[in-house]
């Protein structure tokens, strides 16, 4: 009734047969929480969504630790306290994409408040750590990638600073997330660019965004309620490298629609470029020249067939692993 015909999320081919479970593998069946968790009631969890590519020397994990940290940054700013440590967490990672024999996969930890006691105070419930792990396609479609996608501009705002915290990946955030991806998709579009309560361009539902003019690539600052974004961050890096000029600056909606190309970036979306925005053309109506020059840098990085500016991939069969944490979550300034 509400969803009228929405389409349907990509396909899960393959699941992990295990999931990682507070130090442990349990089957993905046993892994089930009561139905009176308080993270079901009060939305208290934090998680991460991390890729973990083909490559010719097996499946590499794409910047793991900078996903682990960003998680138990998430977990500090909700005050859990917990003993999970960034290389144990990593190490479960690589454990688990080692154990299912996927050749690539996305990797789902998560941290939540489960059944203690009842009431909106968090404290008394334990914490729960999982890691789960299935293999998944083209977030917004195999075509998207090549052809990009059709988007408008959300008549929801993305959340204020000093309401919730969008620099945690919660889980309640996407709540926020959920009302801007499905007022897209009953419209007709793929996605949703949501503004920030000053009316600035903020992120998508689950992805940050890019714009490109004359020659320079711009992106909303931490202070637009963006969630600082690994792919973001990646895609920075490969711009310094590729020696296009790359700023982070207030974006006024307007300049959406006078952009020479615009793309989003996010683990799930990848590099994703858009066509059109609220159905007015941006650019020629394709895929632009240094959106291709970043996605091809991108896609080689994470196949393996070209080195990354850091040490990106963790490779699960040959026990490589990166020690660089690197995504600089301080800058939440202009
Ligand atoms: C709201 C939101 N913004 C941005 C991103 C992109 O972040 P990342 O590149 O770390 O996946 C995501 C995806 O996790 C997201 O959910």
């Amino acid at each position: 009734m509400f969803s009228k015909d929405a389409p349907k999320d990509v396909k899960t081919p393959r699941i992990a047969a295990e999931v990682w479970h507070n130090g442990e593998f349990i089957k993905w069946d046993e892994a089930r929480v009561h139905v009176m968790a308080h993270v079901l009631h009060y939305g208290s969890s934090v998680f991460e969504g991390i890729r973990c590519y083909k490559t010719a020397r097996g499946p590499a994990v794409f910047r793991l630790r900078e996903h682990m940290r960003r998680l138990l940054n998430s977990a500090k700013i909700y005050r859990m306290d917990h003993d999970w440590t960034l290389d144990e967490l990593c190490a479960a990672s690589v454990d688990l994409v080692r154990r299912s024999e996927l050749e690539q996969c996305y990797l789902r930890p998560i941290i939540f408040r489960g059944f203690g006691t009842f009431g909106v105070n968090p404290f008394p419930n334990p914490l729960e750590c999982y890691i789960g792990a299935w293999d998944w396609g083209k977030y917004l479609g195999e075509e998207a990638i090549e052809h990009g996608i059709d988007v408008c501009v959300s008549s929801w705002n993305r959340l204020s600073p000093n309401s919730m915290p969008v620099m945690a990946k919660s889980g309640a955030n996407y709540m926020n997330s959920q009302l801007i991806k499905m007022e897209a998709l009953v419209n007709g579009f793929a996605e949703g660019i949501a503004l920030d309560d000053r009316g600035f361009v903020s992120e998508g539902s689950g992805e940050n965004i890019f714009l490109v003019h004359d020659g320079k690539v711009m992106t909303p600052p931490l202070s637009s309620s963006i969630l600082p974004g690994i792919t973001r961050d990646s895609v920075i890096e490969i711009c310094r490298e590729l020696e296009i000029p790359v700023v982070e600056q207030g974006i006024q909606r307007a300049a959406l629609y006078v952009s020479d190309e615009l793309f989003f970036t996010g683990t799930a979306a990848e590099v994703t470029p858009i066509r059109t925005v609220d159905r007015i053309t941006i650019g020629d109506g394709r895929r632009g020249k240094i959106t291709e020059r970043i996605q091809q840098r991108f896609f080689e990085i994470t196949a393996g067939t070209r080195p990354a500016p850091g040490n990106w991939l963790t490779y699960v069969r040959t026990e490589e692993t990166d020690e660089k944490v690197s995504v600089n979550y301080a800058a939440a300034m202009d």
